[in-house]
C-alpha cells in the first residue's frame, strides 16, 4: 500500500530535479513508512528517498516495532554510532541534489549536513504534503471511523452534561469524559487540545479550557477531533445550558445557514477562496462580517490543520478525495461565541459529511 506513496513521491523527485529528498516531518515519515515513533516533537527518525531506494534511519530500539510496522520496500538502518544525522553523514554522495524539508527542518540539522559533506542541502515546500491532500479510501476509512466515534461522543457527552449540571462540573470535567469515553470505542488519543468552552470562553476561537463551571444561562462550546490510524476528526457544536437567549438564537440559526450554504457550495472544481467568499457574503449581508475571524475551513488527516486551506488567501481548488472542515462562526467579544463544524470528504459531486450529529438548536434542561 505505502509502496504507492513512495514511488509517488519518487515521481515527484524526478520532475524536479533531485536525486533524494531527506525526510525529517514525523507525519510524513509515517505517510511514507509506516514508521510511527512516540514524540512528535524530538527527532527520532529520518527516511531518505531516492530516485529508486527508501532507507529509515532510526535507533536500535525500535528496531523491533519497525520490522513489524514498516513497509517492506524500506530499507532499516540502526547502526547510528555518530547518532541520526552524523550517520545520516557518512551515507550521502556529496555530489547528489538533495531536498530536505524546509518547513520542518531545523538550522542546527542544515549546518550539520552541510558541515559534514558540503551538500548544499535544496528547499524544498509540500512536496509529501503534495501526495497527502488526496486522501486513499483506507485513509478515509479511518477518518469516517473517528468520525463515528466523535459522534457517539458528542451523544454521550450531552447526556453526561444533563446528569451534572446542578453538580458544580467544569470545563475540565467534561474534558475527561470526552477522553474516558472517546478511548472505550476506540480512539487513539485527542486529535488536539480540545476546545470546551462555557460563556464568554466560547468567543475566543482558540480558548483554552480551565475550571470555568457549567452554568444554566450560557452556551458551550466543544470543539473536538480524535485519532483512528494516525487519522484526526475535527468537530464543533454549540449548543445551550438551559432556554437559549433570542440573542443565541439568532447568531445560532445565521451561522448554521452559512455552514449550509457552504456546505452547498463545496464540490470538485470549487476554488477555495470562492468557498469561503460564499461564507463571507452571507455574513456580510446579515451585517456580522466582523464578528467572523477565521476562515472557513481547511484540509484535516494526519494533521489536524493541512491543505488545503479554505480562506481568502488560499489557490486551491477542491477535488475528490480531499478532506476538509466547513466551520463558519461569528464571536460575540466578551458575551459568547458560535462555531459549527463538520468533517467531509470531498465527492465526485459535492461533499459527504463525515460527522452526521444534529445541527438543531440543542438546550440542555
Ligand atoms: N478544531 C480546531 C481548529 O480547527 O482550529
Ligand atoms: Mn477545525
Amino acid at each position: 500500500m505505502k509502496t504507492n506513496r513512495i514511488q509517488n513521491l519518487q515521481n515527484l523527485l524526478i520532475r524536479d530535479g533531485l536525486n533524494a529528498l531527506l525526510i525529517t516531518n514525523p507525519k510524513n515519515i509515517f505517510y511514507l513508512s509506516n514508521f510511527r515513533g512516540v514524540s512528535e516533537t524530538e527527532r527520532e527518525s529520518i527516511l531518505f528517498v531516492t530516485k529508486t531506494e527508501c532507507f529509515l534511519f532510526i535507533p536500535r530500539m525500535y528496531a523491533d516495532h519497525a520490522k513489524i510496522s514498516v513497509d517492506s520496500s524500506v530499507q532499516i538502518i540502526t547502526e547510528l554510532s555518530n547518532g541520526l544525522f552524523g550517520s545520516f553523514v557518512e551515507f550521502i554522495k556529496e555530489d547528489w541534489t538533495i531536498g530536505c524539508e524546509a518547513q520542518n527542518m531545523t538550522l542546527a540539522e542544515h549546518r550539520h549536513i552541510h558541515k559534514g559533506t558540503g551538500v548544499e542541502l535544496t528547499l524544498t515546500y509540500g512536496l509529501v504534503e503534495e501526495l497527502r491532500i488526496i486522501k486513499s479510501e483506507e485513509e478515509i476509512h479511518s477518518l469516517k471511523k473517528a468520525a463515528q466515534i466523535t459522534d457517539q461522543t458528542f451523544e454521550h457527552i450531552q447526556t453526561f452534561i444533563k446528569h451534572n449540571l446542578d453538580a458544580g462540573i467544569t470545563e475540565h470535567h467534561v474534558i475527561e469524559e470526552l477522553r474516558r469515553f472517546s478511548s472505550s470505542l476506540g480512539s487513539e488519543k485527542f486529535g488536539f487540545d480540545p476546545i470546551v468552552a462555557v460563556g464568554p470562553g466560547s468567543a475566543e476561537p482558540h480558548y483554552i479550557s480551565q475550571n470555568r463551571k457549567l452554568d444554566r444561562g450560557q452556551t458551550l462550546l466543544i470543539d473536538m477531533g480524535f485519532v483512528v490510524n494516525g487519522y484526526t476528526s475535527d468537530f464543533t457544536r454549540t449548543i445551550f445550558l438551559g432556554k437559549a437567549s433570542p440573542e443565541f438564537k439568532q447568531i445560532y440559526n445565521l451561522v448554521l445557514d452559512v455552514q449550509l450554504k457552504s456546505i452547498a457550495a463545496a464540490k470538485p472544481g470549487t476554488s477555495t477562496k470562492d468557498l469561503h467568499e460564499v461564507s463571507t457574503q452571507v455574513f456580510k449581508d446579515a451585517g456580522k462580517k466582523e464578528l467572523y475571524l477565521h476562515s472557513l475551513g481547511h484540509g484535516v488527516g494526519l494533521d489536524i490543520h493541512e491543505a488545503p486551506s479554505i480562506s481568502p488567501r488560499s489557490d486551491s481548488t477542491l477535488k475528490h478525495g480531499m478532506i476538509i472542515t466547513i466551520e463558519p462562526g461569528l464571536y460575540l467579544s466578551n458575551k459568547f461565541g458560535v462555531l459549527i463544524e463538520d468533517l467531509a470528504v470531498v465527492t465526485e459531486d459535492g461533499v459527504e459529511l463525515l460527522t452526521k450529529a444534529s445541527k438543531e438548536l440543542i438546550e440542555v434542561v
